[in-house]
């Protein structure tokens, strides 16, 4: 397996959960490199569902180790409510988890920001997940965030999150008429946080390399999709990192010769969560029929996801900005009982065809998708073992995407159980 790259090509909840979980078999370490815990993957073993935010999703597996690499921004209150839930499911985390100790840590001011940042200027409402994300990241690149190192460390601690409660408090009051928080009370609880965390804490660039050294095989999981790329994607209504491969790199310490192969995940259909364009996005009717079929709701704030067709354009442009070796598609079976498909391959925008993805946010808020048309199978897929057994009409469906994607496909997923997966 060597080392490779796992990323959603759209709009993320493509169902990265239920592969990576696949493909934990034959990793040694598995690597959470940019977002936090506004992911949501779902790793579906038997009757029981498990939704991983922050954890690695190779954690289901015994003797993986569990990066929590340094492009990650990390809510301590979510990791650890994450590992007293896995503890109630019989994993425990202790001896495989690892969490870098430059990764960015997320304080209750970041939440509240967020959220009010949505509420107080709803003009440029993204949708988000309320987690503290965007504001936890501009706190980075603004050279004022907190690293795990510094929570570590009780007088860098002091001094950062003194500093930058001035700042918070001044904004909060000034700006949002919100109540201010308390030095002594944040101070008290993230140490306390800093005690329980800090066996899991170290250099995980090291960790890796070394692994690497050893012929140790590397699974890097992306959170997200690449159209929520903070530049790539449908800005401003993306996530605030690079969640597309590259960042697998920038997240992790592992320079980019050392990666050997990236794959994208991709929905047989499109969903977004969240605001912002969304070209093939389904009228009423058919967006009740998916997202009922689909269950087509967040694994993280359980809002319902927006559905659409499968959107050509946007995955040809995730092809190329992740250099993607190959794609695997999921949730084919949600497909099963339309006779008719719908596949976008180009935008129509006063009197012009884009077949390549636009910046230009005018062109994908009015864009006219154009669409090829092709026969569905009207057959249930779910119980299928080899993929030379999928209807004809799904194999020419799937043969078509990679035409027009230009990459092949290595796996079809066809339900969210571990062996509803076919190889190809
Ligand atoms: P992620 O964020 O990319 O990991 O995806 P999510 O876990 O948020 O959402 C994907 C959902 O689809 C989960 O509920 C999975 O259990 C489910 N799922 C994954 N693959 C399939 C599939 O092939 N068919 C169906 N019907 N469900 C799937
Ligand atoms: P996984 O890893 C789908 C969306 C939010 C919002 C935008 C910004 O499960 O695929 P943020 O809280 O990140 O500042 O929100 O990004 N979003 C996701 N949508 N799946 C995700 O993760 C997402 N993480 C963030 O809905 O539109
Ligand atoms: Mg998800």
């Amino acid at each position: 397996m060597a080392n490779l790259v796992v990323i959603g090509a759209q709009w993320g909840d493509e169902g990265k959960g239920k592969i990576i979980d696949i493909l934990t078999k034959d990793a040694d370490y598995v690597v959470r490199y940019q977002g936090g815990n506004n992911a949501g993957h779902t790793v579906v073993v038997g009757d029981e569902e498990i939704i991983l935010h922050l954890i690695p999703s190779g954690v289901l597996h015994k003797n993986k180790i569990c990066v929590i690499g340094n492009g990650v921004v990390i809510d301590p209150e979510a990791l650890l409510q994450e590992i007293s839930y896995l503890k109630t499911k019989r994993i425990n985390v202790d001896g495989n988890l690892r969490i870098s100790d430059s990764a960015h840590v997320i304080f209750p001011y970041h939440k509240v920001l967020d959220k009010l940042r949505e509420e107080k200027f709803s003009k440029t409402k993204i949708g988000t997940t309320g987690r503290g994300i965007g504001p936890c990241y501009t706190d980075k690149y603004s050279r004022a965030g907190i690293r795990i190192a510094d929570l570590l460390n009780p007088r860098v601690l002091e001094e950062k999150l003194r500093c930058n409660l001035k700042e918070k408090n001044a904004v909060l009051s000034t700006v949002y008429k919100h109540p201010t928080f308390s030095f002594d009370k944040i101070f008290r609880q993230y140490c306390a946080y800093a005690d329980i965390i800090r066996p899991y804490v170290c250099n995980c660039s090291l960790l890796l390399n070394d692994a690497i050294k050893k012929k140790k095989n590397i699974l890097f999981e992306g959170a997200q999709g690449t159209l929520l790329d903070v530049d790539y994607g449908t800005y401003p209504f993306v996530t605030s990192s690079n969640s597309t491969a590259g960042g697998a790199c920038a997240g992790s310490g592992v320079g980019p010769t050392k990666i050997d192969k990236v794959i994208g995940i991709v929905k047989a259909y499109t969903t977004r969560v969240g605001e912002g364009p969304f070209p093939t996005e389904f009228s009423a009717q058919l967006m009740k029929k998916i997202r009922s079929r689909g269950k087509e709701f967040g694994a993280t704030t359980g809002r319902p996801r927006r559905c659409g067709w499968f959107d050509a354009v946007i995955v040809k442009h995730a092809v190329a900005v992740n250099g993607l070796d190959a794609i695997v598609v999921t949730k084919l079976d949600v497909l099963d009982m339309m006779p008719k498909l719908k596949i976008c391959v180009g935008y129509a925008y006063k009197g012009k065809m884009f077949s390549d993805f636009p910046a230009d946010i005018e062109v994908l808020w009015q864009a006219r998708p154009v669409y090829e048309e092709c026969p569905g199978w009207m057959q249930d897929t779910t119980g299928v073992k080899k993929f030379s057994q999928l209807p004809p009409n799904a194999r020419n469906y799937l043969s078509r995407l990679t035409k027009l994607l230009g990459t092949r496909i290595e796996m079809v997923s066809i339900g969210s159980d571990r062996n509803q997966t076919l190889f190809v």
